[in-house]
């Protein structure tokens, strides 16, 4: 199937390792040009390295997504830099740690990294009639694990909604807006990584409540942001697509 991306132009935020860094590589390999951006400069320029080593136009800038106006600068040379934007993907979070700044982290890394993103990248998505892909988590929509009230869960939710709510409001400007929500995905260096190494109880757990048998990986994610993204899904917009081998066990209506 041809996804129809090649010669699009493609941004993702936190693209320099995990499930960012996977989106990036396959939207390579299905021929989009990148922006990427993440804070640590060393990382992201061994990702925009290895990905122009294989043919791909790559702008990498270090960016903190929750300096907005640094974020909204970095939309704006990326377009300039590459002709344009079709596709942007929200992937930056701050991540589930329970410290106590953690409400105000991830409003500004996972809610208003996407709320500045959109409004920086509209001007130039109506112009090519593009789509944006926002990360989601299975937690947003199932309390079963982690169970305690927690920021990365509930901000996520929000997430989620914003997304849906810009589909209906930026639909008829031609802009698609969709979400993409993981269950645990590993890669070393990852979270469930370091859930393996020192809990091993909790791995073992979610290994046997994969309907599947096994937990996912960044490129089982990175093929459904893919086909979001991509002109196929046209007529797909304000979807919440689950990509966790079935361990949430709502009923997805
Ligand atoms: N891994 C999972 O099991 C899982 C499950 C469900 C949902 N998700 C979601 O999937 C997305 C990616 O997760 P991941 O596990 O691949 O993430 P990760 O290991 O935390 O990597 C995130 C990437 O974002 C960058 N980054 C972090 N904070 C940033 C900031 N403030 N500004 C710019 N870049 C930043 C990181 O590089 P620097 O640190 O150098 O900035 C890195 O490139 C997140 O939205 C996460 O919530 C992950």
């Amino acid at each position: 199937m041809d996804l129809q991306l090649r010669g699009k132009r493609a941004l993702v935020t936190g693209a320099s390792r995990g499930i960012g860094r996977a989106i990036a590589e396959t939207l390579a390999e299905e021929g989009c040009a990148l922006a990427l951006c993440a804070r640590g400069a060393a990382d992201l320029e061994t990702a925009a390295s290895q990905l122009r080593a294989r043919g791909a136009r790559v702008h990498a800038e270090p960016v903190d997504v929750t300096d907005h106006a640094a974020l909204a600068a970095f939309v704006d040379r990326s377009a300039a830099e590459l002709g344009g934007l079709d596709v942007v993907v929200s992937n930056v979070s701050a991540g589930a740690a329970k410290d106590a700044d953690q409400w105000q982290r991830g409003l500004d890394a996972d809610v208003l990294g996407l709320v500045r993103l959109t409004e920086a990248a509209v001007p130039h998505l109506e112009r090519s009639r593009g789509s944006i892909v926002s990360i989601g988590t299975t937690n947003a929509v199932d309390n079963a694990w982690p169970s305690a009230p927690n920021a990365y869960s509930s901000l996520k939710a929000a997430v989620v909604h914003y997304a849906s709510a810009q589909a209906h409001a930026l639909g008829p400007r031609g802009i698609r807006v969709n979400t993409v929500s993981p269950g645990p995905v590993f890669f070393e260096g990852g979270a469930w990584a370091t859930i393996k190494e020192h809990r091993r109880e909790a791995y073992d757990d979610m290994i046997a409540r994969s309907p599947v048998g096994r937990i996912g990986t960044p490129q089982d994610v990175a093929a459904a942001v893919a086909f979001l993204a991509s002109p196929l899904s046209g007529y797909t917009n304000g979807a919440h697509l689950v990509v966790d081998g079935g361990i949430t066990s709502r009923v997805q209506l």
